[in-house]
């Protein structure tokens, strides 16, 4: 690739924005497009659209390296690599939604000058297909593993990046390594099926250990161990890590609970019962509902109970709410006939949307001012920080559900809650 020429990105949601941003202020001129055109405005003002650190500062520094556009005519002409960054969401069949990749290979021109840079997950066998509709393009595989809340400082420190192509594509592959080279992650250079199955198999994997960790945790409860202490001595063995060993009410976002469903799905239309998987996504599901269980075990009935969510947002960091666990739960409190009440730092635009039976309040102070329970759903550090005994005084009931295993028991019980984690047994014994 020559030197100076543009970086095309089409789609800047989360995936498309930090691939552009972080290209931009890698010296990259970069032209991103996207059909929504009150995104383009924000962006062309300078304003991000996604909350995720360092995403405004990158905007800042590169506004001069950076067009935004809703003309896809934009990006074919000054780029020839163009990073496909649509997202693909579930459909009711669990199957990846491909309809806007769909759109955007609609739009391009057959007219062998450019390489399609596919970044969105995809299934298996998706990128051959559109190989064969558009033979004069270029294709390359190229997932991206980045995580909500880091996602700036993953693209610009990546573990790995894989490339795949076919040998006729090589000249697309080399420019798209070249590309990412200055980042210094390994670079794996395989062909277009075994890069796609690298991706829907990572986050398989990794939400199989989530969800692993999650039933030893409801074991610990029966045995009265600690599934914080049984991680600790887990991790240290090499061959199994210390990473996704959390315990807690279950993955959510954009990405675990559509890939995994996607990668069963795919699985499933060739033939192969994918057994693990459908376990993996069940063991996920009911331990968002656990918590209810923990409630009516110290209040009995729920109905015009108070319960408090202390975070919205599937993790810190992110104002993100895609299939977080709070939509489960204050459903199901709202289910059993509790008045549901919320505090999230950042995501009360999304959950207004999203949750138009809770009430939102503005500070975990009011959230908890007379509650009967509380819930810590996202484990943002300012819970951390909480004047917790004074807390437990103004609640009704002082009771806790930690349900990321996020705050020190002890000190909750010296503060006068009852607390119940997750697989935290009953927290005798630790050291
Ligand atoms: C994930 C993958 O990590 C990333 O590589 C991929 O590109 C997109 O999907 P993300 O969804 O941003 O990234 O978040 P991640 O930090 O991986 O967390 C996913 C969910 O798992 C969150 O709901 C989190 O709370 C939960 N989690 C994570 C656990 O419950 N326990 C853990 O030990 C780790």
């Amino acid at each position: 690739m020559a030197e100076r020429e543009a970086v095309g990105v089409i789609g800047v949601g989360w995936v498309g924005l930090v691939t552009a941003a972080c290209f931009a202020d890698l010296g990259h001129e970069v032209v991103a497009v996207d059909v929504d055109q009150a995104k383009i405005s924000s962006l062309r003002r300078g304003a991000s659209t996604i909350h995720e650190p360092g995403i405004d500062g990158l905007l800042e520094r590169n506004g001069d390296r950076l067009i935004f556009t809703s003309e896809i005519a934009d990006v074919l002409d000054p780029a020839r690599l163009l990073f496909c960054c649509v997202d693909t969401p579930p459909t009711y069949s669990g199957d990846a939604d491909l309809s806007r990749v769909r759109a955007v290979v609609a739009g391009l021109r057959d007219d062998g000058e450019h390489a399609l840079v596919m970044k969105s997950t995809v299934p298996a066998g998706t990128g051959a297909a559109i190989r064969r509709d558009l033979p004069d393009v270029a294709y390359v595989s190229c997932p991206e593993f980045l995580k909500e809340g880091t996602a700036v400082a993953d693209f610009l420190h990546p573990d790995r990046v894989v490339i795949g192509a076919d040998p006729r594509d090589a000249w697309a592959a080399d420019a798209v390594a070249e590309l990412y080279r200055p980042l210094g992650g390994e670079i794996v250079r395989t062909d277009v099926a075994s890069a796609e199955m690298v991706k829907l198999a990572s986050n398989a994997f990794l939400a199989t250990k989530i969800s692993f960790i999650n039933e030893i945790a409801n074991v610990c409860e029966e045995v009265g161990a600690d599934v914080a202490e049984v991680s600790r001595g887990m991790g240290l063995d090499a061959r199994i890590g210390p990473s996704f060993l959390r315990a807690g009410i279950g993955y959510g976002g954009s990405c675990f609970p559509k890939d995994v469903s996607a990668l069963k799905q795919l699985a499933g239309n060739t033939g192969y019962h994918f057994q693990l998987l459908t376990s993996v996504i069940e063991v996920n599901e009911l331990q968002k509902r656990r918590v209810i269980g923990k409630l009516t075990k110290h209040l009995g009935s729920l109905v015009g109970k108070r319960v408090a969510l202390l975070g919205l947002a599937f993790k810190p960091d992110t104002d993100d709410m895609r299939e977080a666990s709070s939509l489960v739960l204050a459903a199901r409190l709202q289910g059993e006939g509790a008045r549901v009440v919320a505090y999230d730092p950042v995501a009360e635009d999304r959950a207004s949307e999203l949750l138009p039976a809770v009430e939102l309040c503005d500070s975990p102070g009011s959230a908890l001012e007379g509650a009967d329970a509380a819930i810590l759903v996202t484990e943002w550090p300012e819970f951390g920080e909480l004047d917790w005994p004074a807390i437990a005084g103004r609640m009704a009931t002082p009771l806790l559900v930690d349900g990321r295993n996020f705050l020190d028991p002890d000190k909750l019980r010296a503060a006068g809650f009852t607390y119940e984690g997750i697989g935290r047994g009953s927290g005798a014994g630790r050291p």
